[in-house]
């Protein structure tokens, strides 16, 4: 058996990193491979098959280096933090003036700036690449943002075509600008995934306990939705997961599971940027605190025991139900690509919303029917560059927010937690008001520290007449 010349070499043999290395191998892409401890790389060839033709196990950093020819190209599916700085340390000197080192992992994209000059004064080329789809999408294919020089993306391009998840034949792939910003958008994708989930999880508790739903009857209903408007990867998933039993208690599978939610950061990192930003994604922001409060079960105990959970019945209307999470995922993926519109004009990235909505329709988490619809909301070119204003929108809202308005109050009545779903509705009861409440901030502003104000006519500043 003969290996051809690699076109690539793949760093970091754990789950994802091998998972694209088949993946490559599958689509016939040669790929040498390497990894930290070398026991992984045997056991990685030996799984691969018949695809081990294509594969080129090379022992260390210096074998993978040498195994590739020049310019290289050289994918690290590592720890984006410490790990990815460490690894740059190493390869650096052994690199030559034009070789692309990729980070395939989810990174901070202040981090991949700081890199990719970092890479640069080297001659060397840095590529941030988003991949989102889990080990499954890896494998078979994930939607990748890349965000890096022309240069490596006119070499890298015919690899990441071959591997991406595909929508209508469309590769689910592009470049999306400079250094940081195809991390920048797998960040906020990963943002809307957070928000998406916890509704999903709210939306169950409504049903389940609110309207005596079993995990079945729920199941099906997400089901159904998944053959209309909200057919998504995660209301699928939410529906297999529903249909579990454990095999020792034979109850429902969710019921043995503790409700702590781990994360790894990259929710927090879109809430954060977006403040930065001057922006506020209230959906994905509401998303990171369930998952921080869920941590403090000890707390949560404490809290029932003292002060009680009493919650009330719910009288549930699947329908309305319904069209209030479509509603309220129109105003969650409106809030993302506000984030990505900001970024793009703080950081000139000029990034494409119609193209990421196109890429996010197959292979990544977050993939949905309504994501066609966004696309085409954005490449026509949208009122005030905002979805919300699309013709393609208009009747989702304006059918929608009223049932998540009955949705969210009765809930709220009840005594449920609906922090993403509420949150949508605070965003939108918000916007839709042409004077707000921020004359009253202002006067404040002013009364406490002369900090002055518009008038409505116009002029300004001035101070209000409790300074006169
Ligand atoms: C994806 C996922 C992936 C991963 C998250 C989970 O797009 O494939 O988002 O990146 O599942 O890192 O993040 P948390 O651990 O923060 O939930």
């Amino acid at each position: 058996m003969t290996n051809s010349t690699p076109l690539i070499g793949l760093y970091g043999l754990g789950t994802m990193g091998s998972a694209l290395a088949l993946n490559m191998a599958d689509h016939g892409i040669a790929v040498a491979v390497s990894n930290r401890s070398a026991d992984a790389i045997d056991a990685f060839v030996e799984e691969a098959g018949p695809l081990a033709a294509r594969i080129t196990p090379s022992a260390d950093l210096d074998a993978l280096i040498a195994a590739l020819p020049t310019p290289r190209l050289l994918l690290a599916m590592i720890p984006s933090t410490g790990p990815m700085d460490g690894f740059l340390d190493a390869v650096i000197p052994k690199l030559a003036k034009g070789d692309t080192v990729i980070d395939a992992g989810n990174a901070d994209f202040h981090d991949t700036r700081r890199r990719a000059s970092r890479l640069d004064e080297h001659g060397l080329h840095f590529v941030g690449l988003g991949v989102s789809g889990g080990e499954e999408g890896a494998r078979h294919g994930p939607s990748m943002m890349m965000g890096g020089s022309e240069q490596s993306w006119a070499r890298l391009e015919p690899i990441l075509t071959a591997i991406a998840a595909r929508y209508d034949g469309a590769p689910c792939v592009a470049r999306l600008g400079p250094d940081g910003a195809g991390h920048f958008v797998k960040t906020v994708h990963n943002g809307i995934e957070y928000a998406d989930m916890q509704m999903l999880a709210e939306v169950t508790e409504i049903l389940r306990h609110g309207g005596g739903w079993s995990t079945k009857r729920i199941a099906s209903l997400l089901d159904d939705w998944n053959a209309g408007p909200l057919e998504s990867y995660l209301t699928e998933i939410t529906a297999k997961i529903l249909r579990y039993d454990d095999p020792d208690t034979g109850g429902p599978a969710v019921d043995t599971i503790l409700d702590r939610a781990g994360q790894k950061g990259t929710g927090r990192w879109t809430v954060i940027e977006a403040v930065k930003l001057g922006q506020s994604a209230t959906l994905i922001e509401a998303a990171v605190a369930g998952r921080a409060w869920s941590s403090e079960k000890a707390l949560r105990e404490a809290m029932e025991s003292r002060f009680g959970k009493e919650r009330a019945p719910m009288e549930i209307d699947a329908a309305a139900l319904e069209r209030a999470v479509l509603a309220a995922r129109v105003l969650e993926y409106a809030q993302g690509f506000r984030i990505l519109g900001a970024a793009s004009e703080h950081y000139g990235w000029a990034l494409d919303p119609a193209r990421i909505a196109e890429i996010w329709r197959a292979g990544c988490i977050i993939r949905a029917r309504l994501l066609d619809d966004i696309s085409a909301a954005f490449a026509e070119d949208p009122p005030m560059g905002q979805i919300v204003l699309s013709a393609h929108f208009e009747q989702t809202l304006k059918s929608g927010v009223p049932a998540l308005r009955s949705v969210v109050s009765q809930a709220q009545g009840a005594g449920y937690a609906v922090p993403v779903l509420s949150a949508a509705l605070g965003f939108w009861d918000t916007m839709r008001q042409g004077r707000g409440t921020a004359h009253i901030i202002q006067a404040q502003r002013d009364f406490f520290g002369r900090h002055g104000f518009d008038r409505i006519d116009g002029t300004g500043p001035h101070h209000g007449p409790w300074w006169d």
